[in-house]
């Protein structure tokens, strides 16, 4: 039966979170992101009854909208994407605080008039000068967009009063280079303690509770190293293909969108040393060392650690679709990835010697998410002599999506007279114990930005960090100028050479 409604006021690691009343400026506002998850999480945070009373949200893009224009198209987010659906009084309520300013990133004018505008909204609805502006617009445009935040005079210091805080999207920057210079032009700005870089990967539920798990366990953490940890495989899959976003996807690649971000903060979580609290900074520094650990991928390892490959035609899920080079928008010579797998090693006391398969891609059979732990085989005596059948080792998996949960594999006899041992799985599912309505990412992770809460944002340094260590692959392709990557058919696990990247260790991918 599902356990009672939970607090949303209460995170996924327990914390309690107070949100400030306060403006939300989206630059972006009239974007995808903006109609696709900010102002449908907004609106749940309504819902919910957990938004402070005085709370507006500002559009600014160079769309030409009124503020009517701008309600429409938050009401059709919502309506399609909303995790909760519209209810008419909820909606007459929140859409009231829904305004919009056109204007362009550089224009110096346009910002006085957004200031303008906030500054009259917040007199009228009685907000104490907090702010929050949400970049959800290409790195290209940040620092335009913050140069011209500080020169309107729309940014105080942590210590002036009024809070003004500043999400910046993912990606920061394109590699090593771009990263640090856009962080030099937040920090001209902004106090680091101010900026909130997202990686909403951080804001789902199963990855927060990676930690609980983990360190709310006392079974875990004795087995959790090299003595008895085989291998991890950890697989983002995804089932669509590059979408409406070809002009993005085209200069990033996988490596680039899913590797240097998401993934990698759900290997740190995986792997980090138990922080001594939950304190944002202890947490994001238990994070930071296992990035500094990680074994840099240079030279001639590349080629034998590192696979990409880029979808072709085929059939997915019984309709045929384009390959990757036939999609809009996309070079029909194109050598862009949308598929990479890295076998990865962490060279620290807890880790040595252990292999961390990752694997992502688009147009991949489905959308399935998953961390698996692999335990070490027991010894090949008692009920593991027969060589040729070997028992299969536990493995706890822990499923970030869909189907949230985990299970834990485990031996068991067959009943009967004859002795033959069956793997049988025990399962956690979400939904079955918690309900249905599990808070989609970017709920939990606004309100944490409102509440002043860092723990689940990307700290400059470990911006860096992954940045610093995907740049050596990145620049390696660079030169290698390949005109063609290897394909995987539409709907299918990805390449052969990325079975034989695991299979040449003796292992293979976990089905999904
Ligand atoms: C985004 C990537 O950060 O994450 C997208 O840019 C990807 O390419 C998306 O599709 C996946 O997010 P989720 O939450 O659907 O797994």
């Amino acid at each position: 039966m599902a356990v009672g409604a939970r607090n949303p006021l209460i995170d996924g690691l327990g914390r309690t979170l107070l949100p400030q009343p306060c403006t939300l400026v989206i630059f972006g506002g009239a974007g995808d992101l903006s109609a696709r998850k900010l102002l449908p999480a907004v609106y749940n945070l309504q819902l919910d009854g957990v938004l402070p009373a005085n709370f507006a949200v500002v559009g600014f893009a160079r769309n030409e909208l009124d503020d009517a224009a701008f309600r429409a198209l938050a009401r059709d987010g919502i309506t399609r994407f909303s995790r909760q659906p519209l209810d008419e009084a909820h909606w007459a309520q929140f859409s009231k605080n829904l305004f919009y300013v056109t204007g362009s990133f550089d224009d110096a004018q346009a910002y006085n008039e957004l200031k303008r505008r906030v500054e009259k909204i917040e007199a009228e609805i009685g907000i104490p000068g907090n702010r929050v502006f949400y970049l959800a617009i290409p790195p290209s445009l940040i620092g335009a967009c913050v140069g011209q935040l500080g020169a309107a005079g729309f940014v105080n210091r942590p210590d002036q009063g009024a809070l003004s805080r500043i999400i910046v999207e993912k990606p920061v920057g394109r590699d090593l280079e771009s990263a640090r210079a856009i962080n030099v032009t937040l920090a001209k700005t902004f106090d680091e303690s101010q900026i909130f870089r997202i990686d909403h990967y951080l804001g789902k539920e199963t990855v927060q509770n990676i930690l609980v798990l983990r360190f709310a366990n006392s079974i875990l953490e004795p087995l959790w190293n090299a003595k008895y940890v085989d291998h991890v495989q950890l697989t983002v899959a995804e089932a669509e293909g590059v979408g409406i976003r070809a002009g993005y996807y085209e200069e990033a690649g996988a490596l680039r969108d899913m590797v240097q971000n998401h993934i990698l903060q759900v290997l740190a979580m995986i792997t980090m040393e138990p922080p001594w609290s939950l304190d944002a900074e202890t947490i994001r520094d238990a994070k930071i060392e296992v990035l500094r650990c990680l074994r840099p991928l240079r030279g001639a390892d590349i080629d034998k650690l590192v696979v990409r490959a880029q979808y072709s035609s085929g059939i997915h899920h019984g309709e045929e679709v384009p390959g990757y080079r036939r999609e809009d928008g996309v070079r029909r010579d194109s050598a862009t990835e949308t598929y990479v797998a890295l076998k990865v090693f962490i060279d620290n006391w807890r880790w040595a010697g252990v292999p961390f398969y990752i694997r992502t891609g688009k147009r991949m059979p489905k959308r399935a998410s998953e961390a698996a732990v692999y335990f070490k085989a027991v010894p090949q005596i008692l009920f593991n002599t027969n060589t040729d059948a070997p028992l299969e080792s536990n493995v706890l998996a822990l499923r970030i999506q869909p189907d949230e949960g985990f299970s834990l594999r485990l031996s068991s006899k067959l009943p009967g007279p004859k002795l033959a041992i069956y793997p049988v799985k025990m399962d956690f599912h979400y939904d079955a114990t918690f309900g249905e309505s599990t808070p989609e990412a970017y709920e939990r992770l606004l309100l944490d930005v409102m509440a002043g809460d860092a723990t689940l944002f990307m700290r400059r340094d470990a911006v860096e960090a992954s940045w610093s260590w995907v740049t050596g692959v990145l620049e390696a392709w660079e030169a290698s100028r390949a005109r063609f990557v290897p394909e995987y058919g539409a709907g299918s696990w990805g390449p052969i050479e990325a079975d034989r990247l695991i299979e040449s260790d003796g292992r293979k991918w976990r089905t999904l």
